[in-house]
């Protein structure tokens, strides 16, 4: 994940045993990420305290002094940026319900494999919206009008409890969508559990999701409780439901009719309480008329579909996630602020997205990390940018044509506060770089609700 290009990403691993502390650090190391490593609760608070920051923090429950789930409330609010993942070796399900109430991003119980923390810790640092806890994390930033039809279907079916299946391609932002539907829900004080079903290979994802007990199979030195359990209450989020092998579409099947299902390796039949969120990025007809997805489950987890269209639908919603993400940047680091040029608006405009949101994130990253002054310029845009940099953003095929006014609108609104801050808030200088009167500048900074001292401070 980490080029030569963007910043290493640095981790904090507070176990009190050392074997743990020195394969994380060797694993996480190995993938290009700097790790810190503590024996003891204190230890890791003084880390924490005297470093520049940290981007995730992973911590064990049980700690000689103190457990790993008062540094989670703590932490909460000292960092409120900071992700954490906590490790579980005595995991009870009371516990683990405890670490994710009081906004651990994950859990990950012991005995662990590598490939497992390194999945949680990318996704954890990857994914945005983990970075402040609490509700406010869930901020979905969009200006356009087909992303306020969606979010208006998302707003109505939260309080409801059907199950969704939320389609659209990579990167859309299909996680952000099932996370504002569950803190939106009468279940939003128990857990919202995600698992990339995709991720897996058919036999652990069947322990992953439904648990498995001491010795079903060689490694399983202690009992799962599995993902249904914890979410019991909450909401489960199955990512790439089209990638599911056909055994465990039966499974699945099972629990979405009847709410039972039995762990790994044990006849016991538990019941579970969870709302169930399932995404694809693959087309599920197609997948079923080739035979290679049920049909019966198909039509239980689409209830209620919501697609997010992809990014080049949505031109209006470019440019401000490009602010957004800058901002995020910023609030990460103390460095003078930042904007974007005109000409790399343009870029970001008419350039197609194949990865979408994700895609915008990491280059507003990178562009944050190369610029040199307080503008960023084409060159610190990726390459492979600049070839669409002269065509018009395209229009839409569904979803019924583009907002024209608004898009102009904020193509304008851009253009005038970069204007205003690069004359430092002088309204003459700014009306002349835009080849305005000084009056139709005023007009146009009224109409469009610009912030009459922009560019003073
Ligand atoms: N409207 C939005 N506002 C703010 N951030 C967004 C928005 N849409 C997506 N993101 C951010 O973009 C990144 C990708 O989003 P997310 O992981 O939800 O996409 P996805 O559709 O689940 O991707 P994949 O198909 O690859 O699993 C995340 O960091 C997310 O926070
Ligand atoms: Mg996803």
């Amino acid at each position: 994940m980490n080029s030569n290009n963007t910043k290493k990403n640095r981790i904090l691993v507070i176990d009190d045993e050392e074997h743990i502390t020195s394969l994380l650090k060797e694993t996480l190391e190995l993938s290009g990420y700097i790790c810190d490593t503590a024996e003891c609760g204190k230890e890791g608070l003084r880390k924490l305290r005297k470093s520049n920051g940290y981007d995730l923090l992973i911590t064990d429950v049980r700690l000689p002094d103190i457990s790993g789930l008062e540094i989670l409330e703590l932490t909460g609010k000292k960092y409120p940026f900071l992700p954490v993942i906590v490790i579980t070796g005595y995991a009870t399900i009371e516990s683990t319900k405890t670490a994710l109430r009081l906004g651990a991003m994950d859990y990950i119980p012991k005995p662990f494999t590598t490939g497992k923390v390194l999945s949680a810790v990318n996704s954890a640092i990857h994914a945005s919206f983990t970075r402040i806890r609490g509700r406010r994390f869930r901020k979905i930033v969009y200006r356009s009008h087909i992303m306020d039809q969606v979010m208006e279907l998302v707003s109505k079916i939260a309080k409801t409890d059907s199950t969704i299946l939320v389609t659209g391609e990579s990167g859309t932002g299909k996680e952000l969508i099932a996370r504002a539907i569950h803190s939106n829900s009468l279940r939003s004080t128990q857990p919202f559990i995600s698992v990339n079903s995709g991720a897996l290979p058919e036999g652990l994802l069947e322990s992953e999701l439904f648990g498995h007990i001491k010795g079903a199979f060689t490694g399983a030195t202690s009992t799962n409780h599995g993902r249904f359990r914890v979410a019991d209450g909450g909401t489960l989020f199955l990512d790439e439901v089209g990638n599911m092998s056909p055994a465990m579409q039966v499974k699945l099947l099972r629990v979405l009719q009847d709410g039972e299902f039995s762990p790994v390796g044990s006849s016991e039949i538990l019941t579970t309480d969870v709302r169930l969120i399932t995404a694809t990025n693959i087309n599920l007809e197609d997948a079923m008329s080739k035979n290679e997805f049920r049909e019966d489950l198909y039509y239980r987890l689409n209830v209620i579909e919501v697609h997010v269209p992809p990014l080049r639908h949505r031109t209006e919603d470019i440019l401000p996630l490009a602010e957004h993400f800058l901002s995020k940047q910023m609030g990460s680091e103390k460095r003078d602020s930042c904007t974007l040029s005109s000409s790399s608006a343009s870029i970001l405009l008419s350039y197609r997205w194949p990865g979408n949101v994700r895609e915008l994130e990491n280059a507003m990253e990178r562009a944050w990390v190369l610029c040199e002054n307080s503008e960023i310029l084409p060159k610190d845009l990726p390459g492979r940018m600049m070839s669409s940099a002269d065509k018009p953003p395209e229009m839409h095929p569904s979803g019924g044509g583009i907002q024209l006014d608004s898009l102009l609108d904020n193509i304008e609104k851009h253009y005038i506060i970069s204007a205003l801050k690069r004359s430092k808030g002088n309204k003459t200088h700014a009306a002349g770089l835009l080849g305005l009167k000084r009056t139709t500048l005023l007009a146009r900074i009224n109409s469009l609700g610009i912030a009459k001292d922009t560019g003073r401070n």
